[in-house]
């Protein structure tokens, strides 16, 4: 697959009633583009959707999402990079939504990596750093990892090893080894305050850096279950706040430093100002699929005008022969599924469908002008 120039694969399945009715396979030639991201989820779904509904002659009902089944699509990613293969079959010993996030981490990190302009070689090897750098959590109580409330601070000395269980991994395994820097420093803050050694800036290596902002990027964004970028300014607002000062520091630190320190804030802001540029490209994304959608809705609104004007027609012509000829009128704009009696109904649906979506790319745009003018 490497050799045809594909650096993942991912399998995306359809299930109803925990069936499974359809798949897509999509190829990615792009080593930044590991994941599919939220949208491009729905713009696949849509499609596949699109294509079924019209082979089995069903009609799509739009306005009421029936055909929304995002909690149960079920997303399988392989990396086929032989290079990677070994580093990314570590992953199956997590739990899926631990995987998941590993997954996501390594994406945001190898787009990072990208607008921070950093080599071909340290974005792979970044990358690769973001898939491990919750390995350790394994080991972790799953009591503890999955527990939804807040942990206890005895949960949560627990929940910390996982970044020193997972370097020790790492380091025990000589094709992991390498790898190891993402487990030990992604939570290390710039002013010390992070754990597990509470280091500075200084000491904290870049892909750490990076994989930190990744890595609390997508832990917001799992736990708001966001399904569309709107609202998601809120969550940069977050990262904002993490780049400032906060007064915290390691006591353990030389005093030289301390006032050194005090600048900074937990986050290094360059860094979160690439992620604005990566979150205005995934809505740019967003708004383009749905873009698509519109163009399709308007389409078909075009289409039923024209059976309504018949209809119109019809309903005024007083002899039955001209009533026929205007209803054989209509019946030529409509599509399968749709019947004189419903296709009014149908054209609501769509009139619907077309408002609530104009909406959606109106506040995308507002959110993309939001992020613009968020000030670091
Ligand atoms: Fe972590």
């Amino acid at each position: 697959m490497i050799s045809l120039g594909y650096y993942s694969q991912h399998t995306l399945y359809f299930l109803l009633e925990n069936d499974i009715f359809g798949y897509f396979e999509v190829y990615c030639g792009n080593l930044s583009r590991k994941c599919l991201n939220v949208s491009e989820l729905h713009f696949l779904k849509w499609r596949f959707y699109q294509n079924l509904w019209a082979k089995k002659g069903m009609r799509l009902i739009m306005s009421k999402e029936i055909f929304d089944f995002y909690d149960k699509t079920n997303l399988k990613s392989y990396n086929l990079d032989e290079r990677m293969r070994y580093q990314l079959n570590m992953l199956d010993s997590l739990d899926v939504f631990t995987r998941k996030h590993c997954e996501n981490v390594a994406n945001l990190t190898c787009r990072l990596c990208e607008y921070l302009h950093c080599t071909k070689g340290f974005t792979e090897y970044c990358t690769i750093c973001a898939y491990l750098h919750d390995i350790g959590k394994m080991f972790i109580p799953p009591a503890i990892l999955q527990k939804p409330s807040k942990l206890t601070e005895e949960e949560y000395e627990i929940m910390k090893t996982h970044t020193t269980i997972g370097y020790e991994m790492c380091m025990k395994d000589l094709k992991l080894r390498p790898y190891a820097a993402g487990a030990l420093y992604h939570h290390e803050a710039l002013n010390g305050s992070g754990y597990p050694n509470g280091l500075t800036k200084k000491d904290i290596p870049y892909e750490g850096q990076i994989i930190r902002v990744a890595d609390e990027y997508d832990a917001i964004v799992s736990k708001r279950q966001y399904k569309t970028h709107i609202g998601i300014s809120d969550t940069l607002q977050i990262l904002i706040e993490n780049t400032k000062p906060t007064g915290e520091t390691n006591p353990s630190i030389a005093l030289n430093e301390i006032s050194e320190n005090a600048k900074l804030g937990k986050d290094n802001p360059i860094i979160v100002k690439c992620l604005f540029k990566v979150v205005i490209d995934d809505i740019g994304y967003e708004i383009t699929c749905t873009q698509s959608y519109l163009e399709d809705l308007k389409d078909n609104i075009k289409r039923l005008e024209q059976a309504k004007k018949y209809k119109e027609k019809m309903d005024k012509a007083s002899k039955e022969k001209d009533k026929n000829y205007y209803l054989e009128g209509i019946k030529i704009f409509l599509k399968q599924d749709e019947t004189v009696e419903n296709f009014e109904a149908v054209y609501e649906e769509y009139q619907e469908a077309y408002k609530k979506r104009k909406t959606i790319i109106d506040n995308l745009y507002d959110e993309i002008k939001k992020i613009k003018h968020l000030k670091l």
